[in-house]
């Protein structure tokens, strides 16, 4: 796997057409010296347009990101892209996949592939975390025969180029700036990725002929400072606690807005606490097992009065049955060239397991599976975007999707484990 963080950097088209520019003017007087450098510049074009897509030079500052840096184009690209996205099965779908080198993206690319759906991935490698687990699950991705282009969401020229290619039936959205309290480092992050993006990533959908079906990653942090459980569809969301949740819920209600304009039918999937294999490393169970294992005290939070802090730990594999359930039953879109033609279908979903766990016994469990002893640190949850409790009422995804969860949290965490001890044994470092 390890080849492709490899891969040498090359300027973008941006730079190339710079540099062309101060050379021109230096050597205009020596006809030798223009032709040789119009052989140069001509062949560097030739390379940019004939090379095939690899990794781009991503600043450590994050809002560099933002530029589109990345190389995209070109017949052997369209080629691989069109490959990745064409239907192998009988009523087969064809996806874009955003976010694919995450962690809900990994696995839902892999289960559309495995029924034989079309799907292109896109994810920019942002070093939100560590890249190389990005990278890592897009080598899982090639061999399972989907290509991740690496692009923003924000990039309208690039999504529009790829509608151009594949006239994609849907958009399973995941692409999104992750985590609570990362916004008090880099908010702008979130309102490039979760807001700008999502309204460039509509724009063009809205535009596409025929317009597909979007499903997308809410967040149970809509619910934010609601203490009415469980956490139902219908209840209030407008007490967001973090920018990350306020970018959620702003999504929703961009949603509704292109759904009511443009007639896009739109599936916002409220998920509660993801965990498993190829999980994220910023969140607790995956740092928790990194630092038990360590050696290193673990902060354990509770709430006022030593009120206990729970979640709604949800199972991978239950997400995906739910990401896939809601593609299969998203009705199509009813718009076209950019006009509504009559209703379209807006759905908001709870995926959770419907059954909280302190994660005190988060602990307890972790430390049966690794055999080591917790160095437990009991801190006061600081209010800077955790809540107390997340709890999900499931009946409507339950009706509307034949949605049932089955794994319990000991069964997936054993699963996490044993991917874990796995993945970091062949001499990775589980860095921060
Ligand atoms: N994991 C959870 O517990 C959880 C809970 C609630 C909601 N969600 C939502 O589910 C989705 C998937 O989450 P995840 O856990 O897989 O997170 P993740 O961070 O692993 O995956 C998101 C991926 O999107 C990519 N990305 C971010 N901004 C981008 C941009 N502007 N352009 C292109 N790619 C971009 C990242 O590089 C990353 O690979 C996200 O929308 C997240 O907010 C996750
Ligand atoms: C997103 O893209 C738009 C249009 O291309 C651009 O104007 C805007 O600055 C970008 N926004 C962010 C936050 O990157
Ligand atoms: C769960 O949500 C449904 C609507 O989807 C509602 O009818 C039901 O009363 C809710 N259950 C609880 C326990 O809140």
């Amino acid at each position: 796997m390890s080849h492709l963080d490899n891969i040498p950097s090359t300027p973008g088209k941006f730079k190339m057409e710079k540099s062309a520019y101060i050379h021109r003017v230096r050597w205009q007087s020596s006809i030798t010296k223009l032709t040789f450098w119009s052989l140069i510049i001509l062949g560097s074009i030739l390379i940019f347009f004939y090379r095939s897509p690899s990794s781009s030079p991503l600043s450590s500052d994050p809002s560099r990101r933002s530029l589109s840096t990345y190389d995209w184009g070109g017949p052997s690209w369209e080629k691989r892209v069109r490959s990745s996205a064409r239907v192998r099965s009988r009523n087969g779908i064809s996806v874009l996949v955003t976010g694919a080198a995450g962690f809900v993206g990994t696995h839902v690319s892999v289960a559309l592939k495995r029924r034989g759906d079309g799907v292109l991935g896109l994810d920019n490698f942002n070093n939100y975390y560590d890249q190389s687990l990005k990278r890592d699950r897009q080598a899982l991705l090639e061999r399972t025969g989907v290509f991740v282009v690496e692009g923003d969401i924000n990039d309208s020229a690039l999504l529009k180029k790829l509608f151009e290619v594949v006239p994609f039936t849907h958009v399973m959205h995941l692409a999104a700036q992750a985590g609570v309290r990362y916004a008090m480092e880099n908010p702008s992050s979130y309102v490039h990725s979760n807001i700008a993006g999502l309204v460039s990533l509509l724009e063009v959908c809205k535009s596409a002929n025929p317009q597909p079906a979007i499903v997308w990653a809410s967040s149970s942090s809509v619910y934010g400072l609601n203490t009415k459980v469980p956490f139902s569809e219908q209840d209030r969301t407008d007490e967001p606690a973090s920018l990350y949740a306020a970018t959620k819920k702003g999504g929703e209600e961009i949603a509704h807005s292109y759904n009511h304009i443009y007639g896009l039918s739109l599936t916002g999937l409220r998920f509660f606490t993801v965990y498993g294999p190829w999980g994220r490393p910023d969140m607790a169970y995956f740092f928790f097992t990194r630092d038990i294992l360590k050696g290193k005290s673990i902060p354990i939070f509770e709430a006022a009065d030593h009120g206990t802090v729970a979640r709604d730990f949800t199972y991978i594999d239950d997400i995906v049955k739910g990401c896939l359930a809601s593609l299969d039953t998203a009705e199509k879109s009813t718009g076209s060239g950019g006009k509504k033609k009559g209703p379209a279908q807006l759905r908001v979903f709870n995926l959770g397991n419907t059954s909280p766990v302190p994660v005190s016994d988060l602990v307890s469990i972790l430390e049966k599976l690794l055999k080591v002893k917790a160095k437990r640190n009991i801190m006061k949850l600081p209010r800077n975007g955790d809540v107390q409790f997340t709890h999900a009422n499931i009946s409507l995804a339950q009706r509307e999707l034949g949605y049932k969860p089955t794994t319990d949290l000991p069964t997936g965490l054993k699963k996490f484990v044993r991917w874990y001890m796995n993945y970091y044994s062949q001499g990775k470092k589980a860095d921060a």
